[in-house]
């Protein structure tokens, strides 16, 4: 297969590229840098030995994506590109709003005049709002979002469903993730936020290599066994392994709605014992008051990944916070260093 990878620069993304190269499928990326840069395409040329082509530019200019199809017979899309700081969408919700619904409108009109109707999006858990029950499965009610990126992330869902009502020769799948961390095993490809993160694993790494004093936990008043916010953190190698999935088991059109997390939540002083352990000395943590938005409890059923892919998380917290150190250590100053 060839599969274009929109924002294959990214996290995720670069893991994604790295785990098809490895299955032996052609990959096409584009992505603007906006938050990743070349170095990341090089890294995964050392991992996998491939050189990926890439088109430097945005999901939004359609005439690079026309050039892109002309040049490519892309059998499937997979959709990465995005803004995803939640924060930020609150302060510029029509970035957000522009980004990440204007690039997917934008790439489904090209993809619709190329003929090519087979698209994976990176959704989120966030679009089940506060969840209506735990586990989260996917017939949970969705839309009850509660800042810019999260009902940009809704929106994009519902764009896609109305293309297959529209077409019912579309293959879309929406695959919800929850807690992405880790690193790939090499330590050359990882989560390079820029300035501060405001993600629970970056800023654990970041304190744990001695970039920021502390830890700042959010709240340990929740209704959960230590009273700090439980999540599904899921390891970004799982997660890559979850695209392959997708494209290799969704052989018919429709829409297919998949969560992928492990099943398990960690409380935030659980993945500081856990990284603790990883990079072998103590952690400082302060408590701080709640931050605005988060729910108490976040994990999910992932069985129907499990019955209808075959796709199932196979590395724990233990594996997540290793190879989030491991990369830590090997790029203190992420893909600068
Ligand atoms: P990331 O920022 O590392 O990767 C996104 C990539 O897309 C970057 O390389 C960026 O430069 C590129 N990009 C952004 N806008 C673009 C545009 N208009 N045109 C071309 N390229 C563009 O983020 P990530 O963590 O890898 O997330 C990938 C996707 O997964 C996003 O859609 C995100 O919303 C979604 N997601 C992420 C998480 C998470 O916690 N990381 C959770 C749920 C869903
Ligand atoms: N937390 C802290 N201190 C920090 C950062 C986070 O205590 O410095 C806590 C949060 O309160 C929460 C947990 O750690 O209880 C996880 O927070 P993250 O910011 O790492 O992740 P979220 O669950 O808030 O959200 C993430 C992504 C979203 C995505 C969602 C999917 O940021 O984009 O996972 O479940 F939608």
């Amino acid at each position: 297969m060839k599969v274009l990878v929109t924002g294959g620069a990214g996290y995720i993304g670069s893991h994604t590229v790295v785990e098809l190269l490895n299955a032996h499928h052609d990959v096409v990326v584009v992505d603007n840098f906006c938050n990743s840069g070349p170095v990341c395409l090089k890294r995964i040329e050392q991992i996998t030995g491939k050189a990926v082509p890439c088109y430097e530019g945005d999901v939004r200019d359609t005439a690079l994506l026309h050039r892109i199809f002309d040049e490519h017979h892309i059998d499937w899309v997979i959709h990465f590109a995005g803004l995803k700081a939640v924060g930020e969408s609150v302060a510029k919700p029509l970035e957000y709003y522009d980004n990440n619904i204007g690039g997917t409108l934008k790439l489904l009109q090209v993809m619709k005049s190329h003929n090519c109707k087979r698209i994976v999006f990176s959704s989120s858990a966030t679009v089940y709002g506060n969840p209506e029950r735990l586990p989260i499965d996917e017939l949970c009610a969705v839309g009850g979002t509660t800042n810019p990126y999260g009902t940009s992330k809704y929106f994009q869902e519902r764009i896609l469903q109305d293309v297959y009502n529209s077409d019912n020769g579309w293959t879309v799948a929406l695959l919800r993730y929850f807690n992405p961390v880790g690193a790939h095993p090499s330590g050359l490809i990882g989560e390079d936020p820029s300035g501060i993160p405001n993600n629970l694993a970056p800023v654990i790494a970041k304190v744990a290599i001695g970039d920021l004093p502390e830890i700042g936990v959010f709240g340990n008043d929740y209704d959960t066994p230590d009273g700090t916010g439980v999540r599904d953190y899921i390891h970004v190698v799982d997660l890559a392994k979850g695209h392959l999935a997708a494209i290799d088991k969704l052989t018919s059109a429709g829409v297919y709605i998949y969560n992928l997390g492990t099943g398990k939540g960690y409380s935030v002083l659980d993945v500081i014992c856990a990284f603790e352990k990883a990079c072998g000395h103590k952690l400082p943590y302060k408590i701080l008051p709640r931050r605005a938005g988060d729910i108490a409890t976040c994990y999910a059923s992932s069985d129907k990944a499990k019955r209808e892919l075959g796709w199932e998380a196979q590395l724990g917290i233990d594996d997540m916070c290793a190879s989030l150190w491991n990369w830590q250590q090997k790029n203190p100053k992420g893909y600068r260093s």
